[in-house]
């Protein structure tokens, strides 16, 4: 790399059931571009079994990635003599997928003689708004997927102090475990958001968990529990049950999503300051009533939301590729023994429950 020539980064995400391979600039200002960005969805695979099916995953990952990495490069219109470095998600993730993503960027940076990046996914999604609104630190991040559910105060790249997570299932995982035992289609989280619009949220008592703790934290599986009881007491549920049902559960979720965040914003100040800006990040972000939410919590937080665009949000590998180019920028490279992690905390100052150890929210 010479001067002040953009350093080109190819990136790779297959922690979960999304292949992707990206390639983007960072300009030596700091200010990011998008030069190609290639997502195939495993959907279509998973669905029947009504969740993702690791080994299906895997075997995804490695029938299309060289095939995408390859469309990546097309669409940039690079080479990898051009690259200046290999990213990968490293993890935390299912470790089949994580493995095909991270070997493949092993062989392409030991080949071309280029720097490895082993990524945090979730690093990844919380860089994200840098790229998209080259945003200061110190901000906040609500991240809300069908694996994660954590509020992180992302205060410098490698910086990162996580103020709430969930004890139990993420907030996607309880969107879909509700869709599944009301016999809606995987995933579930945009079937119960378009059910819910056309019912009463007023017909159930359902519980707002966690309302009013001290701390950020979240936890689903109560009200996952309450909306089952309610369910099975009714025996054949119609259409308008199903509807009352996923709108009761959303508004529940809605409550305890706004008083988690409101705590997490006030803890963020009370340790950092003001931030930049609450960001919203993961699939659960799709959802307009939470969106709704959330801009109603930064406002009365006196900051504003920024939310990425969708395909920016989810899973992808721009967000691989960026946090791969703003580590390279500060010298934060790997070697070929990185480890791939089912596993991978971005902080460690957190006490966590008992409970917490036996979900895969538990990343
Ligand atoms: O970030 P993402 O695409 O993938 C990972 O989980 O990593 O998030 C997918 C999750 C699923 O659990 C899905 O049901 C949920 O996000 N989701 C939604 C909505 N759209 C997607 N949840 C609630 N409302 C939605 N509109
Ligand atoms: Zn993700």
């Amino acid at each position: 790399m010479t001067g002040d020539a953009p350093a080109l980064v190819l990136g790779i995400e297959t922690t979960c059931d999304e292949t992707a391979a990206a390639v983007v600039a960072r300009e030596a200002d700091g200010k990011g571009r998008i030069l190609s960005n290639v997502v195939r969805s495993q959907t279509a695979e998973h669905a029947p079994f009504g969740g993702v099916v690791p080994e299906i995953a895997a075997r995804a990952h490695v029938d299309v990635l060289d095939g995408l990495i390859a469309t990546a490069m097309k669409d940039a219109g690079t080479s990898y003599a051009r690259l200046a470095g290999v990213a990968a998600a490293a993890g935390p993730g299912l470790i089949g997928g994580v493995i095909v993503g991270l070997t493949t960027a092993k062989a392409i940076a030991l080949v071309h003689d280029k720097p490895l990046l082993a990524v945090n996914h979730l690093e990844a999604h919380a860089l994200t708004p840098r790229l998209t609104d080259n945003l200061a630190f110190p901000y906040c991040l609500f991240l809300a997927s069908g694996g994660h559910t954590q509020i992180v105060a992302v205060l410098g790249v490698g910086n990162y102090v996580r103020l709430g997570t969930t004890v139990d299932d993420a907030l996607g995982e309880a969107f879909d475990k509700v869709a599944k035992m009301l016999g809606l289609p995987y995933p579930g989280g945009p079937q119960v958001e378009r059910a819910a619009g056309a019912g009463d949220a007023a017909r159930f008592s359902l519980p707002r968990p966690m309302l009013g703790r001290p701390d950020a934290n979240f936890s689903l599986s109560g009200l996952k529990t309450a909306v089952r009881n309610e369910a099975s007491r009714m025996g054949r549920l119609q259409p308008n049950d199903i509807d009352d049902l996923c709108a009761g559960f959303q508004a529940a979720v809605l409550d305890s999503v706004a008083d988690r965040l409101a705590v997490g914003l006030k803890l963020f100040g009370e340790r950092f300051g003001a931030p930049t800006a609450l960001v919203a990040a993961g699939g659960v972000a799709a959802n307009q009533a939470i969106r709704t939410a959330l801009r109603e919590v930064a406002d009365r937080a006196q900051t504003r939301l920024v939310v990425p665009p969708p395909a920016l949000c989810t899973d992808n590998g721009a967000m691989i590729a960026w946090a791969g180019a703003e580590r390279l920028a500060r010298g934060l490279v790997d070697g070929q023994d990185a480890p791939p992690r089912a596993r991978w905390r971005l902080d460690d100052n957190v006490t966590i429950p008992a409970t917490f150890a036996n979900t895969r929210a538990g990343f």
